[in-house]
């Protein structure tokens, strides 16, 4: 069989889902009239590790109308939707996902994606291409190339290159100017105030939150919730940043400050184990913590649970902890992505989802055109791919932007201009 899905009953309501995605995704929608005609992903095997959800599902259908034969797992096990993953098998993709999932089985569908013998990758988070390095090296010689949605996988992939021991072409989806001010910054900013009203049902006007982080996540986080009346106080180990978010108008503190101080918690960092028991101990009793940055590794879980006397679920996605001070702490969606692994989390808005997978599909196309020229290692998104998913997506707004005139060009372009 080529699926491995919870229900394969759930097609048509998955089909739905992806319909009504379909609709708010304008830029793939052109990208995939034009794939359609042209057919350059025919005979090409594409191996996914993403979230399976609705507006993956359309990233997944522009592929196949590029030709292309399509094996897919998710890179989280909450954050599978199992509808989508069924419409999808019905639709003849490679599906291998179930919200859920046990590590082990991740770690299976991980290898049933490998199993396809796929040319090119996309992942999210590198889990994907770290397992054919370690794993499967056999098929490394086969593959032509890949491409990474997020910070966390970049970094781990930019370690490999150092190290040498990257063997493929990597196109760093993540760095490109278009997805990381818009997914990272907008994206990962309402899609988290969405699962965190969703969960918790409390008022962010008013509260005392704090951002850890002042990336493009953390950024993003930070204003959004200063939109919405929230007292803010960002932690940053980069002075830089701590200045930028400090003359934003932020409180900045450290993270033992911050942890008396604060209300709600958010981590954005992509590191390791930012607020621990050490921090923890120090918090307000009722304090929430959440994580939007990295898979369920920035807040220290083992420090929590060696702190608590008794937990339980609270409500769905809400673990009450009673620490030994006598305290409670509540900790949102196991400490993985609060936006995308609850019970109710959607995730990215589909216009924003629409430019990061837009650039995927077409980096996709652009690996099989140069991947097998292109030496091991990470590359940029091409610029011309980059301005052309803004420029489609400003027509689907309906948004002139001005042009230089030629004497401007000019003008920019001498140093002699004039004189
Ligand atoms: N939830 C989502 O849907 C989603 C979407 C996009 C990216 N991400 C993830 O969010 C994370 C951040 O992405 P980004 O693009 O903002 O990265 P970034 O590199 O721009 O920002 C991370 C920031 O965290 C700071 N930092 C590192 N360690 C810290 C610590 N111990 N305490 C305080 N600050 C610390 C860094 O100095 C940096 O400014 C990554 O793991 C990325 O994969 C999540």
């Amino acid at each position: 069989m080529n699926y491995k899905v919870k229900d394969i009953r759930l097609a048509a309501q998955g089909k739905r889902m992806m319909e009504w995605a379909e609709r708010h995704m304008p830029v793939l929608a052109e990208i995939r009239r034009e794939l359609a005609e042209t057919k350059p992903l025919r005979g090409v095997t594409v191996g996914a590790a993403l979230h399976t959800e609705a507006k993956t599902g359309v990233l997944v259908r522009t592929l196949v109308a590029g030709g292309a034969r399509v094996a897919i797992t998710s890179c989280n096990p909450l954050s599978t939707r199992d509808e989508v993953a069924a419409a999808l098998a019905k639709e003849g993709v490679h599906v291998y996902a179930w919200r859920g999932e046990s590590t082990k089985d991740y770690y299976s569908n991980l290898n049933a994606v490998l199993e396809t013998k796929p040319q090119i990758l996309i992942d999210d988070g590198a889990d994907l291409i770290t397992a054919v390095h370690t794993q499967r090296r056999e098929l490394l010689s086969t593959i032509i190339g890949a491409s990474e949605e997020t910070t966390t996988g970049v970094n781990r992939l930019r370690a490999m290159e150092k190290e040498g021991a990257l063997s493929f072409p990597v196109i760093a989806v993540n760095d490109s100017p278009s997805k990381r001010f818009f997914d990272n910054r907008f994206g990962t900013a309402e899609s988290t105030f969405q699962a965190i009203t969703g969960m918790t049902n409390t008022l962010i006007a008013g509260k005392r939150l704090v951002v850890v982080g002042y990336g493009f996540v953390g950024r993003g986080i930070a204003s959004r919730a200063k939109g919405l009346g929230a007292v803010v106080t960002v932690v940053e180990t980069d002075p830089i940043k701590a200045l930028e978010a400090a003359m934003d108008g932020f409180m900045v503190a450290s993270m033992s400050e911050a942890a008396r101080w604060g209300e709600l918690f958010i981590t954005t960092t992509g590191s390791f184990k930012v607020i621990r028991a050490e921090h923890i101990r120090l918090m307000k009793d009722g304090a929430i913590l959440c994580n939007s940055g990295h898979f369920n590794v920035e807040i220290d879980l083992e420090g929590l649970n060696r702190l608590a006397v008794s937990r339980r679920e609270i409500v769905d996605d809400v673990q009450e902890f009673r620490l030994k001070n006598g305290r409670r702490v509540y900790l949102l969606a196991e400490g993985r992505l609060v936006n995308l692994a609850g019970k109710r989390s959607l995730g990215h808005p589909m216009e924003i989802m629409d430019m990061s997978f837009a650039l995927q599909a077409l980096s996709v196309v652009h690996l099989v055109r140069v991947g097998r020229n292109l030496a091991p290692g990470v590359y940029e998104v091409p610029p011309e791919i980059d301005r052309m998913v803004a420029e489609l997506k400003l027509r689907s707004m309906g948004i002139k932007i001005e042009r230089p005139t030629k004497e401007q060009i000019e003008y920019s372009a001498s140093w002699t201009f004039g004189t």
